[in-house]
């Protein structure tokens, strides 16, 4: 049995690699796309054998009524470990790890025994937050991350009550020290909980009685090995953290005021213990990141001036290393600048202020593409999500359209290449639709006649081809649940996928250059007759952009049905046999009129043109832009 958990373990990170193939194994452009090819054609097959072992061991086991014996949950314990990558900390599994926490953790419930309640909580705790973390990226549907922070803060109250000083020393030793460790986490789940003025106080309650508890005899007593200076310094950096950026949880000012000298004294026991910490922390966060909590709480608690503020967070910014992609240098990287960023939000900018924004971007973007495979995604993705929701869009600067793209190229080169071909063949349809019935985009863009949309007809091009390559943008808050190559994706990431094209409407409508896209994007999973697909609550038979969602719809499935990369399931069919699909599915999945305008030989010609060659040269090109950028000297 074991061994069938060791071999899914491995075949999920072969496919990791295989999905994100290093360019220094390949050599010439026109290898890559083949080289993805390739790697595909083997994901499939690994994909297979997960599924496989997916249905016939562990959903069985998963589902099944009975308690499960000591062994089987040893060997899922050990399972749920070694989905955890050994050299970057990232989950290979994330969605099955928390299964298998939440399965074992109901088993030691019904079991009653205590310690083992405890192990399996403190399991669970950790999964609900890598959940939540996620989940927290989509902020066009909050509930679906509230619902992990819910579940935290469940868990955090059990632990809690255990704190009480008898049915403390009734538990093990082990159980004391999770006990001690899982409440300080069980405040992680408080993060971005944003202006509840009762959970504000609720949070500072505990992060108090939990710095009481690090001095208390009892306790000190009870659990005499426990690390309690370590203990006390993340409780502070616990505490110097919960304003977050702005005070955008809330705070009143006597509330700041309690953080920042919080902080203060986070900075005293940093410096007296710098050594000792410092090897405990093995680089996860350093004197540069404590001090940054210093100055932001010094800054919101009135102590410090703005522009001081904005000096110290470009003094830390010069002190980053551009090729580091350990946590702590991530932060000076990303999310340092994006403090500053924060500060600049809703205000004049000056000429400077300006260049240093579109400075900032530039290398951000370009600290992305440097990240090596995409080793240290997650957290990338986190801060990345931060940046696109703030982003400041400055006519001359880098504008909101190209933030997006860069992101997508650099964190998943094939959904940029997808992106482009929908673009592609979007404008392609559009133009053909033109020549031969023009009268269908009467409306598109103001035009009030046949003549005028003939005369305009670059201008209705160029806003149907941008339309088209931003149509998935909403993805890149889920990104990593779209290359969920592995195995068939679970009902919870179905729905993390549906969120895609709303989330891309939200985003793209607060900027200048994508402001006229949103309503494509947002419709681009609805059905023709908008009887089925998502999201449900859009119908685009009511807006003027309606044929452009129609073609942009039949671009995407067109580009999706014939391409083999990035789809381990897809064998890739034929121009011809989509087309026969378009006619089965004309009238209520596609606009009637679209197989007679893909039959048309001019369209057919030009639309397996760009299937063939366009989409290789996409390929090439991505393969250059990865390689000029990774080259490119920070
Ligand atoms: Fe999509
Ligand atoms: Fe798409």
């Amino acid at each position: 049995m074991l061994d069938e958990y060791k071999e899914y373990v491995d075949r999920m990170s072969e496919i990791r690699r295989l999905s994100t193939p290093s360019l220094n194994e390949i050599e010439v452009a026109d290898d890559y796309r083949e080289r993805l090819r390739d790697n595909f054609v083997r994901i499939g097959e690994l994909a297979d054998l997960n599924r496989k072992f997916l249905d016939a061991v562990f959903y069985p086991i998963i589902k099944s009524e009975d308690l499960l014996g000591s062994e089987s949950v040893g060997e899922m314990e050990e399972f749920g470990e070694q989905l955890v990558s050994a050299e970057t900390g990232e989950s290979l599994d994330l969605p099955i790890m928390s299964l298998l926490a939440e399965r074992l953790f109901k088993d030691a419930e019904k079991k009653g025994d205590m310690s083992d309640r405890i192990r399996q909580a403190d399991s669970l705790m950790v999964t609900c937050y890598e959940l939540m973390n996620m989940t927290r990226r989509i902020r066009a549907y909050p509930e679906i991350s509230d619902q992990y922070r819910q579940q935290g803060f469940e868990i955090g109250n059990f632990f809690f009550e255990l704190l009480e000083k008898e049915v403390f020393l009734e538990q093990d030793m082990d159980s004391r020290m999770v006990i001690l460790t899982d409440i300080r986490f069980s405040l992680a789940f408080y993060e971005g909980l944003y202006g509840d003025k009762e959970s504000n106080e609720k949070q500072l309650f505990l992060l108090e009685k939990l710095l009481d508890i690090t001095e208390d005899p009892f306790y000190k007593d009870a659990v005499p090995d426990f690390d309690w200076i370590y203990a006390r310094f993340r409780t502070l950096n616990y505490y110097a953290m919960t304003a977050e950026s702005l005070n955008s949880c809330g705070f009143s000012p006597e509330q700041l005021e309690q953080i920042y000298l919080r902080s203060k004294e986070l900075c005293e026991i940093w410096d007296a213990n710098e050594d000792y910490l410092g090897k405990m922390l093995e680089g996860m966060d350093d004197r540069r990141y404590i001090e940054f909590m210093y100055h932001r709480n010094s800054f919101l608690a009135g102590h410090l001036s703005e522009e001081d503020f904005r000096k110290k967070l470009i003094e830390i910014y010069r002190q980053r290393d551009v090729r580091d992609y350990a946590a702590a240098s991530i932060y000076l990287n990303v999310s340092i600048p994006c403090e500053y960023i924060g500060l600049l939000q809703g205000k004049y900018l000056t000429m400077e202020e300006k260049l240093t924004l579109k400075s900032i971007y530039e290398n951000m973007i370009s600290y992305a593409f440097h990240m090596p495979n995409g080793e240290t995604m997650t957290v990338m993705l986190e801060y990345f999500a931060g940046i696109i929701e703030d982003f400041i869009e400055v006519p001359g600067g880098v504008t909101f359209e190209n933030m997006v793209l860069q992101c997508i190229v650099a964190f998943h080169p094939p959904t940029y290449v997808h992106s482009v071909m929908v673009g592609q063949i979007t404008e392609c349809l559009c133009g053909h639709l033109i020549r031969l019935w023009p009268e269908k985009l009467i409306g598109i863009l103001g035009c009030s006649s046949v003549e005028e949309v003939v005369e305009r007809r670059d201008e209705v091009l160029s806003f149907a081809y941008h339309a088209a390559l931003c149509h998935d943008f909403g993805k890149i808050t889920i990104i990593d649940t779209v290359f969920v190559y592995g195995r068939r994706l679970l009902d919870m990431e179905f729905n993390l996928i549906k969120t895609h094209p709303k989330t891309g409407y939200d985003m793209m409508k607060k900027y200048a250059s994508t402001r006229n896209y949103g309503e494509v994007a947002v419709c681009h999973h609805k059905w023709y007759d908008n009887s089925r697909g998502y999201p449900e609550d859009f119908d685009s038979r009511k807006y003027a952009v309606k044929p452009i969602i129609d073609i942009v719809l039949c671009a995407d499935c067109l580009d999706a049905a014939t391409d083999t990369v990035g789809r381990s399931y897809n064998k890739g069919k034929k121009l011809s046999g989509f087309i026969e699909e378009l006619k089965e599915g004309a009238g209520d999945h596609y606009a009637p009129w679209l197989p007679d305008l893909l039959s048309d030989p001019l369209a057919t010609a030009d639309v397996e043109y760009l299937l063939q060659n366009g989409r290789q040269q996409n390929y090439r090109n991505v393969y250059y832009l990865l390689r000029n950028m990774q080259e490119r000297e920070v």
